[in-house]
């Protein structure tokens, strides 16, 4: 058997935050590690998503030319990729002319075939610009939570949006407000037509599939039930639709993004100057010794259980996925991760803090494999200082410079206590790539390698071989703690890993763990490091100032602009007695979030369609967990009510 592995291309209109790390590449990384580590082959495959409105939009924004942006992203991300050691074969990119190839191929196959459509889709168009708004070329309020969103999603609450459900909507290019929405001509995915093909495909394959990822599947095979998915749009950058009178729109991204995983390897196979060789890992039936699994976070179930897959069985003889290792989130209430705003906690500035295998060490430690988990500075320091440093490092450590200091004898025969020892280790071992084989075990495997150190210091402490004569025999059986030790973390902690492995003449293959003996035993290195106190202090300065100042001061009030705006919508804020969410739109035509501590006196039809004073913060800041970039004013406990025919700015 021969492993596919693939990780969720990341869009590129930012630097991935740890979250999106987390959910998707590093996994994929830490997996392919372990399959090599046990002498599988493996091909592991990922690039960057370049196609899509969000870096259009951004370009756009930043007077950029999108291709030039997107190509400086895409290195850089490439780069950071490496410094954060992710072992891909390949990181190419969905604009390449390799995928183009083979995404025109599958298109053409699907329109033979009669599962490629034209429908009329009701679209939203400027009247100013004239220009059709596809996706993020629309913001407005958010239906759900009153947060700014674009017309495919809300960013702050994660709703799945159409246009049409945007309050107040807006086109991005111009700023008008004056928007229609016009039935316009598209070309749509007939999904519905291969609802049997899908079923079948979904059922062969559940045994192996996360709940998860099976409840979402369930969900739109038997329950919503399938609709036709438009694969066209109004975009500049993108593949232009290969059809006749469909040459001015571009295939949706997520034609083409899925695709890329074909593309890439395409990519990959004439780098390695074999250009054929992408057909053995994905043309059937050359690829049906292939197991593949696809790692993604959850937002991303439905297109690759569901939409690829279609789009594969409809054009056929493709190598379909095994299994859908989906991750639920690395949230982070204190701390601001976002990558969409261009700001926080993200894979560039988070290793500046810390060396990445110690960030490493904590996603894998914190992997939301089955369930949202919660991200902190103390639980990071927790993890760093008493796990990996008390526990794991220190344990290796002891072990090492002992055994180095003490010049053992390495073969020395072992008795009974020492062999019921050993078979404990074994038994660890064995979990531990049960765990791993799970494929979405990291946390297991970090915890049960806890285990295995904690047992490792009790051995040692119990037997003191530091007041033996001869301490080989408990040397000789600590040894091989950190050998399985150091052999189960070696995917999570490749460099350091390999380092000890070294130091022990030990190979990196996971047959180790079967044999009991290191051949050698070199003067060992610190691990890891503490970390202070004094320097969390100004992460958390520096990433979750919302920790540090509770309520806006009194200083940025006096010296900002304000403004008056009418507030367009009142939101609770979960459980918060004292405050409203206030949505309000600017002078300047923006929305501005504001929650003071009014509840008590004011309800919600008070203040709706109000013109109140307000000011607009430079940075945004958490208040009661939610993003506020306004800051409301308050005389005594009442709001400064402002007449509605003077809304412009104060001073
Ligand atoms: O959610 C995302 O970041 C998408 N760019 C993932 C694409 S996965 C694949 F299909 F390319
Ligand atoms: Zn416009």
């Amino acid at each position: 058997m021969r492993y596919l592995i693939t990780s969720a291309l990341p869009y590129i209109h930012g630097i991935p935050h740890l979250g999106n790390f987390v959910g998707s590449i590093f996994p994929a990384d830490v997996m392919a590690r372990f399959l090599r580590m046990k002498g599988e082959e493996v091909l592991f495959i990922c690039g960057s998503d370049m196609h899509g409105s969000p870096l259009e939009v951004a370009a756009f924004k930043a007077g950029r030319d999108v291709k030039e942006m997107a190509y400086e992203n895409h290195k850089k991300i490439k780069k950071l990729m490496e410094d954060w050691l992710v072992s891909v074969d390949y990181w190419g990119h969905t604009d390449s002319e390799e995928n183009k190839e083979i995404t025109y191929e599958i298109f053409k196959k699907l329109d033979e075939r009669g599962y490629i459509k034209e429908e009329e889709v009701v679209m939203p168009r400027c009247n100013n610009c004239g220009r059709v708004l596809a996706d993020r070329w629309i913001e407005g309020t958010c239906p759900y939570c009153g947060g700014l969103a674009r017309g495919d999603q809300c960013d702050d609450c994660g709703a799945i949006l159409t246009p049409d459900q945007l309050i107040n909507p807006r086109c991005v290019y111009c700023g008008s407000f004056d928007i229609e929405f016009k039935p316009i001509k598209q070309l749509v995915f007939d999904l519905p037509a291969l609802e049997d093909e899908l079923k079948k495909f979904y059922e062969e394959r559940k045994h192996l599939w996360p709940e998860y990822v099976k409840k979402t599947t369930e969900w739109y095979l038997y329950k919503e039930g399938l609709k036709p998915r438009s694969i066209s749009r109004y975009l500049n950058f993108g593949f232009p639709v290969p059809k006749e009178g469909f040459e001015d729109q571009v295939l949706y991204v997520w034609f083409d993004a899925p695709i890329g995983y074909i593309g890439i390897t395409y990519q990959w196979a004439k780098e390695i100057g074999d250009p054929e060789a992408w057909k053995e890992w994905w043309k059937m039936p050359l690829a049906s010794d292939v197991f593949y699994v696809q790692y993604m976070g959850k937002d991303n179930v439905f297109f690759h259980a569901i939409f690829f897959p279609a789009m594969l069985i409809g054009s056929n003889d493709w190598k379909l996925v095994d299994v859908i290792a989906a991750t639920q989130y690395l949230t982070a209430k204190g701390v601001k991760f976002s990558k969409s705003r261009g700001v926080g906690l993200n894979l560039e500035t988070a290793k500046e803090l810390l060396p990445v295998e110690y960030w490493r060490y904590v996603l894998a430690a914190l992997f939301p494999a089955h369930k949202d988990t919660e991200f902190s500075w103390d639980v990071l320091v927790e993890k760093i200082n008493k796990e990996l440093v008390d526990n794991i490092s220190n344990f290796i450590y002891r072990t090492l410079s002992l055994s180095h200091r003490k010049g053992i004898d390495l073969n020395t025969p072992l008795g009974e206590e020492e062999e019921r020892e050993i078979q404990k280790v074994r038994d660890f071992a064995r979990r531990i790539e049960e765990a791993y084989m799970e494929f979405l075990g990291f946390n297991k495997v970090v915890s049960l390698v806890n285990q295995l150190a904690s047992e490792g210091n009790a051995w040692l402490n119990r037997r003191e071989p530091w007041k033996e004569e001869d301490p080989s025999r408990t040397l000789v059986v600590a040894l091989y703690y950190v050998k399985v030790i150091a052999l189960a973390l070696y995917p999570i902690l490749p460099l350091t890993m390999k380092r000890v492995l070294d130091l022990l003449g030990v190979s990196l293959s996971w047959d180790e763990v079967d044999q009991i003996r290191v051949s050698k035993v070199e003067r060992p290195f610190k691990l890891f490091k503490r970390i202070e106190e004094a320097e969390v202090e100004k992460w958390r300065e520096r990433f979750s100032p919302e920790e540090k100042k509770p309520s806006v001061s009194i200083d940025v009030v006096l010296n900002a602009k304000m403004m008056t705006g009418v507030v367009r919508h009142v939101q609770e804020i979960g459980g918060d007695e004292e405050r409203w969410l206030l949505i309000i739109e600017g002078p300047d035509g923006k929305t501005y979030r504001a929650a003071p501590p009014i509840k008590k006196k004011y309800s919600p039809e008070d203040l709706k369609g109000r013109a109140i004073l307000f000011v607009p913060l430079e940075e945004g800041v958490k208040l009661s967990g939610v993003e506020v970039n306004a800051a409301v004013p308050l005389a005594g406990d009442s709001i400064v009510v402002a007449d509605r025919n003077v809304i412009g700015k104060v001073r």
